[in-house]
């Protein structure tokens, strides 16, 4: 990945905004951090449940081939030797004798010279497997031995069978989840782009083999219209890798990459993974998991198209892609000039998409009702707490895109005036008109 000095700086600069005004910033703080893990505060987690929701509801909700499911974290042993996460989920890493310094060596420019000081006295590549080992139970030994999900995906494919019994659906559908997954990261870097903790968005669809291609291209379409009309990704702003090297058993695999200050970057893989899973999970389970069509008598393996996306680096992107400083826009306001930070949050997501700001404290129980009244339809928020101009600024930078104020006119017009974060253009309109004018605004 290049990188420049400024890139470099934006990424400070968002890392600092979110620890500032509380979406994220390192896990267990007070003890130095713990590398690779990250908590979401106000702001950021209610960002995160309403990208989560999002999906779920485009997904899921919207379809009446796709069910859901929430499994475990912690599954049987057996599931991750089928899988192959076991024997094959690891990367190669090397450490600089000379600094101490470890990396992974796929991600080093110069594999023979430490990145750091640059020796090249570094030890032999060897590999180092992923997943993050637990017990269950009160003695930890071998027999005891557990891991964490190191994918959402595979507990779907454990649960094939129970899911389409359950449901009685037919070839085609699929199943989705959303859950944590974890991942002992050599180098966990980039802020939250490489976790040892994060979220995944994951859909497995089945279906015959000869629909295979079909539906890859189908679901490649899906999620590439999504992040067009959803989440308002530019063209310029994200690109499709095809893989070159594909798994054994899989027939062709894109990755949605965008890109982050630091370079391009994967932010959602669609892949054909052909019968790989189901067949390995029937013959270490013992289980059949063919699927039998009672309406010709035939049993088929199915074959699966998965899509599968990072929560927190959905979020990363989003917040790299919103963010901006901007310095002539604030003179429009009658404001000295000075620097706007803004993020461009695509309302959808944005953590507050409505904030109520009256004029003075003295409007602010009529204020107040207005707020309740919309906060039972959109993420709102009140504030009453300095200048107007203090306060927009403060919506501004956690990307808020409509502040709606309440002045002295509107007990007597029934109006509000709303400002628009990003042309900062400000209408009049009245307040029973207003859910429907935000709610098309905002794109629900
Ligand atoms: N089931 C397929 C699978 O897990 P993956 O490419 O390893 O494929 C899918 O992961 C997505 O999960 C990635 O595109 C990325 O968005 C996210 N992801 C993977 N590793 C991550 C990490 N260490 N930190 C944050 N997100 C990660």
């Amino acid at each position: 990945m290049e990188e420049n000095k400024k890139d470099l700086e934006l990424m400070d600069k968002i890392v600092s905004l979110c620890k500032r005004r509380g979406f994220v910033f390192p896990s267990s703080e007070i003890y130095g951090g713990i590398n690779g893990f990250w908590d979401y505060g106000p702001y950021g987690s209610r960002m995160k449940r309403a990208i989560e929701n999002l999906w779920w509801h485009e997904m899921v909700e919207t379809r009446d081939n796709v069910e859901g499911l929430d499994s475990t974290i912690i599954c049987h042993p057996r599931v991750w030797k089928a899988s192959g996460h076991l024997d094959q989920f690891s990367d190669m890493m090397t450490d600089c004798r000379k600094c101490k310094s470890r990396f992974r060596v796929d991600q080093m420019p110069d594999p023979t010279k430490c990145g750091n000081c640059g020796s090249t006295d570094l030890t032999e590549p060897r590999e180092f497997n992923l997943m993050m080992k637990t017990f269950v139970g009160p003695v930890f030994d071998e027999e005891h031995t557990a891991w964490l999900r190191a994918e959402s995906c595979q507990p779907i494919f454990v649960d094939f069978h129970s899911v389409r019994v359950a449901t009685r659906q037919k070839l085609p559908f699929g199943i989705a989840q959303i859950g944590k997954a974890f991942r002992n990261e050599i180098n966990p870097r980039n802020f939250t782009f490489r976790s040892r903790e994060f979220t995944q968005m994951e859909m497995e669809f089945f279906c015959e083999d000869a629909q295979g291609m079909e539906f890859f291209e189908y679901w490649k379409a899906q999620r590439i219209k999504y992040y067009r009309e959803k989440l308002l990704f530019s063209d310029d702003f994200f690109r499709i890798y095809e893989h070159e090297k594909l798994a054994h058993y899989a027939k062709a695999a894109v990755d949605i990459e965008v890109k982050f200050p630091f370079g391009w970057g994967e932010l959602e893989g669609i892949h054909h993974r052909g019968t790989w899973d189901l067949t390995r999970h029937s013959e270490f389970s013992g289980e059949d998991l063919q699927y039998m069509d009672h309406d010709n008598g035939r049993k088929i393996m199915p074959t699966v198209i998965e899509t599968s996306v990072g929560l927190d680096r959905t979020m990363l992107a989003l917040l790299c892609r919103a963010y901006d400083e901007d310095t002539a826009a604030t003179a429009k306001e009658g404001m000295e000039e000075d620097v706007r930070i803004v993020l461009h949050l695509p309302p959808l997501v944005a953590p507050v998409q409505a904030a109520v700001l009256p004029l003075s404290k003295k409007l602010t129980e009529n204020a107040e009702n207005l707020y309740k009244d919309l906060n039972r339809h959109f993420r709102s928020e009140m504030d009453v707490t300095g200048s107007i101009g203090k306060r927009y600024r403060r919506q501004d930078e956690i990307g808020t895109p409509f502040c709606i104020t309440f002045d002295f006119e509107s007990g007597a017009d029934n109006a509000v005036t709303v400002r628009d974060r990003d042309s900062m253009t400000q209408q009049r309109v009245n307040i029973s008109q207003l859910r429907s004018y935000l709610e098309d605004k905002i794109g629900i």
